[in-house]
């Protein structure tokens, strides 16, 4: 695992837009694994501005997200949709049809998920995962005591992360209770991954990644076994890692 170290988050999101773009300009056919939440936005602020300045093109790229809240349609302000629509989709060159996010309103969820799953194998796989990390260590929406076996799947979303999550929302009773996530096991296949982790309040969870056993209870642990995971932290994120 590479860790770079960032002095914060605006350093990070800069870092983590670069590390995209040379991905794009190596490959412009590049299958990308997405992420929402707080920790990608500036990630994604700084793409859209490179793809206005410099005219990075994504018009051949392919985007899977990690994951879709459960009852949220795709055109609801909460949806992952929406985020991705806001913070990235509306802004590069990236055509519809090549963007894909898990459908939370699919009539038969279980064939939604296994539908996931074929359209990314059909892809060729992910070349490269972008993933933030949980305080309670989950990735994707991946809690703790999901097998590490899992492939796309439905999940009931820990207390800890709709409380997290609910800042999005009018309050925690708004936060559906269920998502459909890509699984461990979807998410270690991809070829590079690149996991970002920015601020105090996921210092303990770093260090627990870094130092901590590999094991179901803190899902991320698996990453410290993946050929090729890079870390971009920044300083409170590292503050409670020895020699951080
Ligand atoms: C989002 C996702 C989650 C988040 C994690 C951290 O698609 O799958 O695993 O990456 O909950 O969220 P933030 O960045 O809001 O701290």
């Amino acid at each position: 695992m590479r860790i770079i170290k960032a002095t914060d988050y605006q350093e990070l999101s800069h870092l983590a837009a670069d590390f995209f773009i040379e991905r794009v300009k190596e490959n412009p056919e590049v299958t990308l694994g997405l992420a929402t939440g707080g920790t990608p936005r500036g990630t994604y602020q700084r793409m859209a501005e490179d793809y206005y300045k410099n005219h990075t093109s994504y018009s051949r790229v392919s985007t899977f997200n990690l994951d879709e809240y459960v009852g949220l349609p795709a055109d609801h302000p909460n949806s992952y949709h929406q985020f991705m629509k806001t913070h990235l989709f509306n802004k590069v060159d990236i055509p519809a049809k090549q963007r894909h996010l898990p459908n939370g309103v699919a009539s038969d969820i279980t064939s939604e998920c296994l539908n996931y799953e074929r359209l990314i194998e059909e892809s060729g796989g992910i070349d490269v995962q972008l993933l933030g990390l949980g305080s309670n260590g989950h990735i994707g929406f991946n809690e703790p005591g999901t097998s590490f076996h899992a492939r796309t799947h439905v999940v009931e979303l820990a207390q800890s992360t709709r409380e997290a999550n609910a800042r999005f929302f009018n309050g925690i009773d708004e936060v559906p209770r269920e998502a459909i996530t890509m699984g461990i096991s979807t998410i270690m296949k991809s070829k590079e991954i690149l996991l970002l982790v920015s601020g105090e309040e996921k210092a303990h969870a770093l260090r627990q990644l870094l130092h901590g056993d590999v094991g179901e209870e803190f899902p991320a642990s698996i990453l410290t076994t993946h050929q090729n995971v890079t870390i971009i932290a920044d300083q409170k994120a590292l503050s409670d890692v020895p020699h951080g």
